[in-house]
């Protein structure tokens, strides 16, 4: 990765967190870390030229493998003085099945943290909204292994590791309106955030809706469609409206979506190894999509790109989509 023809510091407005500890400030676009194995190392110069560039909010999960590889370039980021402190940086980590039990949650941050070298997370979500039998972290989850969550026992752990300060905020991640409302009839802390699969293409406008009157910020994962992955989609990147709209800014089809994404008060975190697209996915608020291009948006249609059927069995606690997405 070059970095000799980069000048341009970005600095990426934020949002504010409304159930966090202090007064905790979440950059609307963060750096996901949900790459291969393979491409740790490049990962890690990847987090280097990012946090150059301007990124400060940075996505990761036990179940991804890369906290160790994130950690190591944060560690070397402050080393060399391309951010000052810890503090000024926002890391996200994620709960994953096999310690989705309430007796495991500390234990499995606690680890989480070790990986990465830190104090404390931003932010810790709750992956997905089921469990499996307790081991090591992996996937795919065997579907026999899959069981249902104990919703309130694993948020009362989450709501105590926030308590004790190992992450200054706690949320979700692929959970439904519906799911949500379970969590809220008994959280003393609500969650903060929900993750979710969200582009143009699949656009989460009633989970947005909800969120919103409940103060939970949405976060978008896979807003690109994931491209490039085995089970990604060119869907976003190749549609025709958002061609046309890209055009008439002199944008990239990547920019209208993320664009798109940010006006609609979600946060979001991208995926890109790459210098340019790094640069260019930050390029995104200085120009605004005008009621034309919302006309067209508005007239993509709708569905989820990212597979979910993993999480559905005949014997699992989700034994259809419907069941699991509430839709
Ligand atoms: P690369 O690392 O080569 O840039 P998502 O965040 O939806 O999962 O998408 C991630 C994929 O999209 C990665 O394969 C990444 O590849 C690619 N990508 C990231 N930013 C852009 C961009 N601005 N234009 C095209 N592809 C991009």
């Amino acid at each position: 990765m070059d970095s000799s023809t980069q000048s341009t510091v970005f600095n990426v407005p934020k949002l504010k967190l409304s159930s966090s500890s202090g007064h905790l400030n979440m950059p609307v676009i963060g750096l996901g870390c949900a790459v291969d194995k393979s491409d740790t190392d490049a990962l890690k110069l990847a987090v280097l030229e990012a946090i150059k560039l301007g990124y400060r909010h940075f996505d990761t999960a036990a179940m991804y493998g890369t906290e160790k590889a994130l950690g190591e370039a944060i560690a070397e980021a402050l080393r060399l003085g391309l951010v000052s402190s810890r503090e000024q940086l926002f890391i996200t980590s994620k709960l994953w099945c096999q310690n989705a039990h309430r007796d495991h949650v500390i234990p499995a941050l606690k680890k989480s943290l070790s990986a990465l070298q830190m104090e404390y997370l931003d932010l810790y979500l709750v992956h997905l909204p089921i469990s499996s039998k307790p081991g090591e972290v992996g996937f795919p989850v065997p579907k026999e292994d899959l069981l249902p969550m104990d919703y309130r026992g694993v948020w009362e752990a989450m709501e105590e590791s926030q308590m004790l300060g190992l992450t200054k905020s706690i949320g979700l991640s692929n959970f439904s309106c519906k799911k949500i409302e379970t969590i809220l009839t008994f959280a003393t802390i609500p969650p903060s955030i929900n993750q979710v699969e969200m582009h143009p293409v699949w656009q989460q406008r009633k989970l947005i809706e909800f969120c919103k009157a409940k103060g939970i910020i949405v976060t978008a994962y896979s807003p690109l469609g994931a491209v490039g992955k085995i089970y990604g989609s060119n869907q976003v990147l190749e549609n025709e409206a958002l061609k046309e709209i890209a055009k008439a800014h002199g944008k990239t089809v990547a920019q209208v979506s993320l664009r798109w994404i940010v006006e609609q008060g979600a946060t979001v975190v991208v995926k890109s190894l790459n210098l340019e697209r790094m640069k260019q996915n930050l390029g995104i608020f200085d120009w605004k999509l005008t009621d034309d291009d919302y006309d067209k948006i508005n007239q993509i249609p709708q569905h989820r790109l990212i597979p979910s059927d993993f999480w559905v069995s005949p014997q699992g606690p989700f034994k259809t989509l419907e069941e699991l997405w509430d839709d």
